[in-house]
């Protein structure tokens, strides 16, 4: 059998969820008559204590709406390194908004209301205008680093004394819901925008949310139909985020769990100098010097475990719906035979489609 930590993104529906989806009623969304995509965004707005939400059909879709209402172009947005926005989300920001990025260098990609105080450009005509702030929540390439609500409140005021709007790129907030024990009206009280993946841990086939005022989410339904996001009887996709929503959020922490006995495991691997904290569902584990982590990636695949390289020096895993215990052990078990002279033998190969 595969074992597939690539990603949680892998994960395919419960036979519940595929009820939930072939049962739902629909209508055509572009003209906001289905009425389960009408239940979802209710749902998530509610949960998150804002206004308004709307479906869209990705995360990168969420993040680059928010972005383009949030700004104008000639405008910069302060965001970490890391972010998805600037590593993974194709240029986007560019093309779609025409803005300029400040770089943050973050703990595990989290930057602080400090070092964004310090980068807001002065009102002068030589700067680009400071008007957004993007964080990630959990930071994917930061390991699934979670923010302390106690930096989030301090970013929240800087950005609302100095006048500029704070993004949550919240692929996986859920995640820092559940780690964390906080209230997601919190997130809500301190974000003017989130953007909630329900693809990700939660589940889902497709889909995520953005959150927000109802003014803004006006806005956004403009940007995502010009965008071609209008979809029709999208409750049939909605279904499932819905339910992932209602059913699978409490169980992140068994996601949480086993990603630290793989902690613990790849620790122990003679090839691993050291595994980042494990905060939530990502595990990033660093290859001893002289290692490719493409070759820890090809060994594990000969094993039949799949997962992704993170740069020339690391690797990544991360749990998910798909991934149980009987998996874990599999997984527990195979990683003692995975040994140098495998990873030096494997150094010389490619994979594939290799990146
Ligand atoms: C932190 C983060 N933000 C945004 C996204 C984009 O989500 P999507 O793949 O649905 O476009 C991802 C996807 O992996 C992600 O990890």
């Amino acid at each position: 059998m595969i074992i597939d930590l690539r990603s949680d993104t892998v994960t395919r529906p419960t036979p519940a969820m595929l009820q939930a989806m072939t049962q739902a009623q629909v209508g055509d969304d572009v003209f906001g008559e289905d009425p389960t995509v009408n239940a979802l965004q209710d749902f998530a707005a509610e949960l998150f204590g804002m206004e308004a939400a709307l479906y869209c059909s990705s995360g990168t879709q969420t993040n680059q709406i928010a972005i383009n209402v949030h700004t104008r172009p000639g405008d910069e947005v302060i965001c970490a390194n890391i972010s998805h926005i600037y590593l993974y989300e194709g240029g986007g920001v560019a093309q779609n908004s025409g803005v300029s990025m400040r770089l943050l260098e973050g703990d595990r990609g989290r930057i602080t209301a400090a070092q964004i105080l310090a980068n807001i450009n002065a009102d002068d005509a030589h700067y680009p205008h400071t008007t957004l702030v993007s964080l990630e929540n959990t930071m994917n390439k930061g390991g699934g680093a979670c923010y302390s609500l106690n930096e989030l409140k301090a970013i929240r005021e800087v950005c609302t004394q100095k006048g500029l709007k704070l993004h949550c790129d919240g692929a996986r907030l859920m995640n820092a819901v559940v780690a964390q024990g906080i209230d997601p009206k919190e997130f809500g009280t301190i974000f003017d925008t989130i953007s909630l993946c329900l693809s990700k841990g939660l589940g889902a086939p497709v889909g995520s949310v953005l959150l927000g005022s109802k003014d803004f989410i006006y806005r956004a339904h403009r940007r995502r139909k010009s965008l071609g996001g209008g979809m029709r009887q999208a409750g049939f996709i909605a279904a499932a985020g819905l339910y992932a929503l209602q059913h699978n959020v409490e169980r992140l922490t068994e996601d949480h769990r086993r990603a630290q006995v793989i902690g613990k495991a790849l620790k122990s691997c003679e090839w691993v100098k050291a595994i980042m904290p494990i905060d939530t569902n990502i595990v990033i584990a660093e290859m001893q010097e002289g290692i490719p982590s493409s070759a820890a990636m090809i060994a594990l695949a000969k094993a039949g475990v799949k997962c992704f390289t993170f740069g020339n020096d690391k690797i990544r895993l991360v749990t998910h719906l798909d991934f149980d215990d009987v998996q874990l052990d599999q997984l527990v078990a195979i990683l003692p035979s995975i040994t140098r002279e495998k990873l030096h033998a494997a150094a010389a190969e490619r994979l594939p489609g290799m990146y």
